[in-house]
């Protein structure tokens, strides 16, 4: 694997590379859904490139930046051994060699706002901000999200499109741990009686995934998985059901739905959702939308 750190050495491997170059980016604290996503793009593309950045742009000042696991040389040994090509390790100065305050900002209006984006502003700016400059240095083909951060993965998809970059952005499943958690480079944060609770965040999503299927109407669903979160000694963050395609408030007739919810326990802030497809009745509505007149 070669490890390339400024941008002018990762230019010259691509002018010389191939056409068909699959992109992981990470912010390194490398876990196994990272290794998952580099095991999809692996299979896809005759060359993977793998970045480490831990962008400053997308923590709040608040946040957890300072504290953000930076586990370089293990990083690099799990990225070698599931086969990537090269390792992209940038500094702050080739990734914003104007400062941040300077860099060109990338913003997806409304979607970047909401959800996640309401508790952490700025985030979402400061992802979509770094991903397109990751994408135009690596000019991949295609660029592996895992569906844990569905909002990031769908914010990305829709700044592709609309900026004509050309790259697929695929999601992969979420890799969980036996008692459902998903993987997460927080998750280092939790000690031992936090990280037993912590399923609890995904059985709650899987249980509100099942009334959402037997009819219940989203608000409703959304309440009660707040308020069974709560009983489990989360501080919920918020729980919506939203169309799975945009994450829109989903319409009666929509039925490929996804359940997200964000949720403290001590001072992790953990996030999950679960896709599901809800049953439509016979006349097209769905099974809680009222009966069609006549
Ligand atoms: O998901 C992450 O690790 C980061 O948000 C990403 C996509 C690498 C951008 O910094």
């Amino acid at each position: 694997m070669k490890i390339v750190g400024t941008v002018e050495a990762l230019s010259q491997w691509r002018a010389a590379g191939p056409d068909d170059v699959g992109f992981v980016p990470t912010m390194g604290g490398l876990h196994e859904g990272h290794l998952a996503l580099v095991a999809m793009a692996r299979a896809r593309h005759p060359l993977v490139v793998a970045s480490v950045y831990v962008n400053p742009l997308q923590f709040g000042p608040q946040e957890d930046f300072g504290a953000y696991p930076r586990t370089e040389a293990a990083d690099a040994k799990k990225l070698e051994e599931a086969g990537v090509d090269v390792l992209f390790f940038p500094s702050d100065a080739e990734i914003y060699p104007r400062g941040r305050a300077q860099q060109t900002r990338v913003c997806v209006p409304g979607l970047s706002e909401d959800l996640c984006g309401r508790s952490r502003p700025g985030h979402f700016e400061g992802v979509t901000t770094v991903v397109a400059r990751l994408f135009g240095l690596v000019r991949p083909r295609a660029a592996y999200f895992g569906k844990k951060d569905y909002q990031q993965w769908r914010l990305v998809q829709r700044m592709v499109a609309d900026l004509g970059l050309g790259v697929e952005v695929v999601g992969r499943e979420t890799v969980r741990a036996a008692d459902g958690l998903a993987h997460s480079t927080r998750n280092q944060y939790l000690g031992p009686e936090a990280r037993q609770k912590a399923s609890g965040l995904y059985a709650t999503l899987k249980a509100g995934a099942a009334l959402a299927c037997s009819g219940m109407a989203p608000t409703e669903v959304e309440k009660t998985c707040h308020e069974r979160l709560g009983y489990l000694g989360f501080v919920p963050d918020y729980v919506a059901v939203r169309r799975a395609s945009d994450l829109a408030v989903p319409a009666p007739e929509d039925q490929d739905l996804v359940i997200l919810a964000a949720a403290r326990l001590e001072t992790t802030r953990l996030i999950d959702n679960l896709e599901l497809s809800r049953p439509l009745r016979a006349d097209g509505g769905s099974l809680q939308s009222p009966p069609k007149p006549g």
